[in-house]
C-alpha cells in the first residue's frame, strides 16, 4: 500500500527520494507525487501512475535542494487521479503532507475546517489533515511541531506521515499510529519511510517508530543534525537504534525477470533458512525460543486460534492440520477481518496465532491488539524484522525467508508452512502426542524438502510449456483433500492474483455440492492428487471431473501411474510426508501462475489493485 519517503541531509534529496520510491513499487498504488524544497520555496509534482511517469513529468525542472517527501498512493479515498495523489498542500501551500492509512473522522475534521473558510481540492482524508495542521498552527500562532502534536490528537484513524514546510525547510517531521514508519540514521542525514527497503543502501542504523509516536528530524547546515522524539502526550522519548539486517542483493532481481520468479527459486533456501538452528537431529528436539520461553501458557492452552489475511491464512490452514494431527489441540482459523468485529469468544487460557508476512497488515495487527486486550497470550510468526505485529504480541518466531517483493506471497508461505511444522512438532514433544520415532520420520523429511524443492523447481520449463495451452482459459478450478485442501486455496489465489483468472479452490469432494455444476470441455481443473491418504478419494472426484469432459492438470507423486492416466497434464513431484507436501507442491502452483500471468502479458509483481503490504482495513 501507500509508500512513504522523506529525506533531510546533506545530499541531494530528489535522487534518494525516487530511488526510495522505486524500492516501495512493490507494495502496489496507483499514483505516485514528491514535493522539495529549494531556494524559492516548496516544488510539487504528482501524476497518476508509476514512479516512472512522475519521473518522467518533473524531468527539466529544479528538484534541486536537500530536504523532500515523495510518495506512492493506493486510494482508498477518492478515486486514483493526479488531485487525489500525494503530497498534498495546505491551504496556502505552507505545508506538504504525505500519509498513509485511513483519518475516520475525516468528514467531520473537514466540516469544521469549512465553516473556518478553508476550502479542498481533493476528495482525500489526508488534505482535511493537513489543512487541520496548517489551521491549528495559524490560529493559534504555534510551531508545526506543536500544532502537530495537536492535530494527531483529535484524529481517530491510523496513519503514518511525513511533512515539511516552506518556514523551515531544514526539517521534517514523521508521526505514526498503526501503520509504520522507520528512520534511517545515516551520517549527516536521515531517511523516513514505510519500510526499511529505501534506507538499505545508504544506512544500517535505523530507528522503527512506536504507536503515537512522533519525530523531528533537522539537518541545519552549520549544526550537528538533532532527531527528537516525543510521544502524543508530549512525553520525551529515547529511540532505540536498531541494526538493518537486509542488504541491497536481496532488494534486487539478480538476473531473473521478475522479483516472483526468484522468489520461488528462492525456496530451497529459505525452507533451509527456516529451520536453521532450530532443529536438532541427533537429539531429535525442535527448539523455537518463543514457544519454549511460554511453554506453560501453550501447554494449558484449551485451544489455538490462528488469525491471518491471504496467503497467510492459508499457511494457517495448513497449520491447524498439523497442530490438531501432532499436538491434538483444537485449533481455529479466523480470517483477521472477521475475527476482529464479530464479538468472538476470547478466554485467557486461549493462545492466538497471528500469522503474517510483513507484519503490518491492519486487520491483522487489530486481531492481535483485540486478543491481547482479552487476555489471551498471542504469538507471531512474521517475515519482516521489527514490524507492528512481531512487536504487539507476547512471543513469536521470525520465518526468515529476507524480504518479499512481488505482491503474491510464495516463498513466505513455504516458510510459514515451514515455522508452523516446527511449532506442532515442538508442541507434539512436549505433550507427548508423537512417538520418537514418528517425529524422526518426520524432521528427517524435513531436512530433504529444499532438495526436493530444488528437483521441482527443474520442472519450470514444462510447467512453462504447458502454460500456454491455459492463457485463455476464463475459469480455473483447484482441488485437493486433507493438506492438499489448503493448497488448492492457495493454487487459485496465486492464479488470480497475478492472471486475472478467476479460479476457486475447493474441498475435493465438496465438488460435487456445486462447482461441479461449472466443469466442461473448457474447464482446467487442477488437482493436487499426491499418494497418500485419501488417494483412491480423489481418484474418483478426478473420474467425476473426467466424466463431465473437464481438462486435468494434476499434480502426483512421483511414479504415481492412476492419476497420470487420468491427467491431461501431469507435475510429478518427490515422495514426501502427506503433512509436508504443501511446502513441496506449491512450487508448481507457483510457477502454473506465474507463467499464465506471464503469457497474457501481466505485471506479474504489481498485479492491479493489490498492495504487498495492507495496511489499511
Ligand atoms: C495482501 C498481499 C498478500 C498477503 C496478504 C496478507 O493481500 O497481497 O500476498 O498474503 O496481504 O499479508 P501479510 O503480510 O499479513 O501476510
Amino acid at each position: 500500500m501507500c509508500g512513504i519517503v522523506a529525506y533531510v541531509g546533506n545530499r541531494e534529496a530528489y535522487p534518494i527520494l525516487m530511488k526510495g520510491l522505486h524500492r516501495l513499487e512493490y507494495r502496489g498504488y496507483d499514483s505516485a507525487g514528491v514535493c522539495v524544497y529549494n531556494n524559492d520555496g516548496l516544488h510539487l509534482y504528482k501524476t497518476l501512475g508509476k514512479v516512472a511517469d512522475l519521473e518522467r513529468f518533473v524531468e527539466g525542472k529544479d528538484m534541486s535542494g536537500h530536504i523532500g517527501i515523495a510518495h506512492t498512493r493506493w486510494a482508498t479515498h477518492g478515486l486514483p487521479n493526479e488531485i487525489n495523489a500525494h503530497p498534498h498542500y495546505s491551504q496556502y501551500a505552507d505545508i506538504a503532507l504525505i500519509h498513509n492509512g485511513i483519518i475516520e473522522n475525516y468528514a467531520t475534521l473537514k466540516e469544521e475546517l469549512q465553516k473556518h473558510g478553508r476550502s479542498f481540492t481533493s476528495e482525500t482524508d489526508t488534505e482535511v489533515l493537513v489543512q487541520l495542521i496548517d489551521f491549528i498552527r495559524m490560529d493559534n500562532g504555534i510551531s508545526l511541531e506543536e500544532a502537530v502534536h495537536q492535530a494527531l490528537s483529535q484524529v481517530v484513524g491510523a496513519y503514518a506521515i511525513a511533512i515539511m514546510s516552506k518556514d523551515d525547510p531544514y526539517t521534517v517531521i514523521g508521526a505514526r499510529k498503526g501503520s509504520p514508519l522507520v528512520i534511517g540514521v545515516g551520517d549527516g542525514e536521515f531517511i523516513l519511510a514505510s519500510d526499511a527497503t529505501p534506507l538499505v543502501e545508504y544506512t544500517k542504523k535505523v530507528i522503527y517508530l512506536d504507536e503515537e509516536e512522533i519525530a523531528v528530524m533537522t539537518v541545519r547546515p552549520d549544526a550537528e543534525p538533532t532527531l527528537r522524539v516525543t510521544n502524543l502526550k508530549n512525553v520525551r522519548k529515547t529511540p532505540l537504534v536498531q541494526t538493518l539486517e537486509t542488504n541491497l542483493e536481496v532488494l534486487e532481481k539478480g538476473g531473473y525477470p521478475h522479483f516472483m520468479l526468484k522468489e520461488i527459486y528462492e525456496q530451497p533456501k529459505v525452507i533451509r533458512d527456516s529451520f536453521r538452528g532450530r532443529i536438532n537431529v541427533e537429539r531429535n528436539t525442535v527448539a523455537l525460543s518463543g514457544i519454549i520461553d511460554h511453554q506453560k501458557e501453550f501447554l494449558s492452552a484449551r485451544r489455538i486460534i490462528i488469525t491471518a489475511c491471504g496467503t497467510s491464512w492459508h499457511a494457517g490452514l495448513v497449520g491447524k492440520y498439523l497442530i490438531e494431527e501432532l499436538a491434538r489441540i483444537p485449533v481455529e482459523v479466523e480470517y483477521a477481518s472477521e475475527y476482529r468485529y464479530r464479538h468472538p469468544i476470547i478466554n485467557k487460557d486461549d493462545v492466538v496465532i497471528a500469522i503474517s508476512q510483513s507484519g503490518e497488515t491492519a486487520d491483522t495487527l487489530a486481531a492481535v491488539n483485540l486478543a491481547r486486550d482479552q487476555g489471551a497470550f498471542v504469538y507471531g510468526i512474521c517475515n519482516v524484522v521489527g514490524a507492528s505485529i512481531p512487536r504487539a504480541t507476547h512471543s513469536g518466531t521470525y520465518i526468515h525467508a529476507g524480504p518479499e517483493i512481488g505482491v503474491a506471497s510464495t516463498k513466505a508461505f513455504t516458510a510459514q508452512v515451514c515455522v508452523l511444522t516446527l511449532v506442532a512438532l515442538s508442541l507434539a514433544k512436549a505433550k507427548g502426542t508423537v512417538s520418537e520415532s514418528r517425529f524422526r520420520a518426520i524432521i528427517n523429511e524435513l531436512y530433504t524438502l529444499p532438495d526436493k524443492i530444488e528437483k521441482t523447481l527443474l520442472l519450470n520449463d514444462r510447467i512453462a510449456d504447458f502454460a500456454k495451452i491455459f492463457t485463455y482459459s476464463r475459469n480455473f478450478l483447484y482441488l485437493g483433500r486433507g493438506y492438499n485442501y489448503p493448497l488448492a486455496l492457495e493454487g487459485a489465489l496465486k492464479l488470480k492474483e497475478i492472471s486475472y483468472i478467476h479460479a476457486e479452490g475447493y474441498p475435493a469432494a465438496e465438488m460435487k455440492h456445486g462447482p461441479i455444476a461449472l466443469v466442461d470441455n473448457e474447464m482446467p481443473i487442477v488437482v493436487i492428487a499426491t499418494n497418500q491418504g485419501n488417494y483412491e478419494k480423489i481418484v474418483s472426484n478426478i473420474q467425476e471431473v473426467k466424466a463431465r469432459k473437464g481438462r486435468i492438470i494434476s499434480i502426483v507423486t512421483e511414479g504415481d501411474t492412476t492419476v497420470k492416466a487420468l491427467s491431461d497434464f501431469y507435475i510429478e513431484i518427490p515422495p514426501t510426508e502427506a503433512m509436508l507436501v504443501p511446502i513441496l507442491a506449491c512450487v508448481p502452483l507457483q510457477l502454473l501462475a506465474y507463467h499464465i500471468a506471464v503469457q497474457r502479458g501481466c505485471n506479474v509483481d504489481q498485479p492491479r489493485n493489490l498492495a504487498k503490504s495492507v495496511t489499511v482495513e
